[in-house]
């Protein structure tokens, strides 16, 4: 069915209620890809879905009106998730005029070749009888191309990717879902699609509040409809963009024959003695996106590998790329890691923790073969430091 958000204007999307990886991203609750049907003089619909999910969209679009009536589409966003299925909506809709963000050309060109299409920008306004639509570009949330679409007659804003989440749900409004859910979802989106962007979507979030939009709806491409709980994920997406923290440390790490663990270990109960609030996670059974998703709010972090074949632990080498393109931020952060006998894993740690913009404090703690006292003693030290610079952070 289609969900009436206010009147004459509809979720007309589709629930991937089993999706469990999203281009890398575990989504252990599913997703949704939310388009919006807009019933006036031009019937408009705001963004599509993933390709496989079309005739899902058509069905809903059809209990409202005859798809082939739309006159107007808006492609907010070029990622494909969104775009994916624009080729089936022009073979079904040939008459419908495409909007898309300026930045959009080259890719929508690639992506849809013939397809025409107008580009639009920020202040640029269409009538659709008797609501406008009015443009803002947003760069970054998600891509370059990224743009809002704001009805100030209905208060309502489209904010594409941004204020999304990964979570299937019979309900659509944010008042009639789990919201502790909801929020652990949001920042786990934010933490592995935006988090490098931060400093880009600060600036384009305060550009977009100095122009007072009246809103009391947010609707998302992603997940739930924002109606109660706007201030909520307004301030979150304020929080997480300036970086700001919570006295928490995260220790990662794999291990082969429990060395390594065994001072993960120690360091976690250190932290815990000093009162820090912290997160152990093995990467063997934590997923690095669960692992980002921790690293969001957190202060410090410590990374823990074996020596092995005078490498890193292919685990580690993966959440060093991953936390390299993402740049959770400037935390502290430690190495650790045990060895047979050459040791490497340690100064590789510390290389990739600073190329991911770490503050490092070097040199990290090394034990050979398996901790003994003074290695325990010296990864102990090594904590409580951390722990301490946390505190008076
Ligand atoms: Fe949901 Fe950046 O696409």
């Amino acid at each position: 069915m289609a969900v009436e958000l206010k009147k004459g204007i509809y979720w007309v999307g589709a629930i991937d209620w089993n999706l469990r990886d999203f281009h890398g991203y575990v989504t252990g609750r599913g997703a949704t890809y939310n388009s919006y049907l807009i019933i006036d003089e031009k019937i408009t619909l705001i963004d599509t879905v993933k390709a496989p999910f079309y005739n899902e969209m058509m069905s809903r679009i059809s209990k409202v009106i005859d798809p082939s009536k739309i006159n107007i589409l808006i492609s907010n966003h070029l990622e494909l998730d969104h775009s994916g299925s624009i080729l089936q909506f022009v073979r079904d809709c040939p008459q419908a005029k495409i909007y898309t963000g300026k930045m959009a050309e080259k890719g929508f060109k690639k992506y849809f070749p013939g397809v025409p299409f107008e580009t639009v920008k920020t202040g640029d306004r269409i009538s659709l009888g008797s609501r406008s639509i009015e443009f803002i570009e947003t760069p970054m949330i998600h891509w370059p191309d990224s743009i809002f679409s704001y009805i100030p007659e209905e208060a309502l804003l489209f904010s594409m990717d941004g204020f999304g989440q990964h979570i299937a749900t019979s309900g659509r409004f944010d008042d009639e879902v789990d919201m502790h859910d909801v929020m652990a979802e949001a920042g786990k989106y934010y933490a592995n699609l935006l988090t490098h962007l931060s400093p880009l979507i600060s600036s384009t979030l305060k550009k977009v509040a100095e122009l007072n939009l009246t809103i009391d709806m947010i609707a998302p491409s992603h997940g739930i409809i924002w109606r109660s709980n706007i201030p909520a994920i307004m301030e979150a997406y304020q929080r997480w963009s300036s970086g700001r923290t919570k006295k928490k440390i995260v220790i990662i790490y794999d291990t082969m024959w429990e060395s390594t663990e065994q001072l993960a270990g120690t360091i976690a109960d250190t932290l815990t003695e000093h009162g820090i609030e912290t997160k152990l996670m093995k990467l063997r059974e934590n997923h690095r996106s669960d692992v980002m998703a921790e690293l969001l709010e957190a202060s410090g972090v410590f990374l823990g590998s074996p020596t092995i074949h005078r490498n890193l632990f292919p685990t580690v080498a993966d959440i060093l790329c991953y936390m390299r393109g993402l740049k959770p931020g400037k935390k502290i952060a430690a190495a650790f890691g045990s060895y047979g006998w050459s040791g490497e894993s340690v100064d590789l740690i510390n290389a990739g923790l600073k190329e991911a913009g770490f503050d490092v404090m070097e040199p990290g703690v090394k034990a050979m073969f398996a901790p003994d006292e003074n290695e325990l003693a010296a990864v102990r030290n090594l904590a409580a430091s951390m722990a301490e610079r946390v505190k008076n952070g």
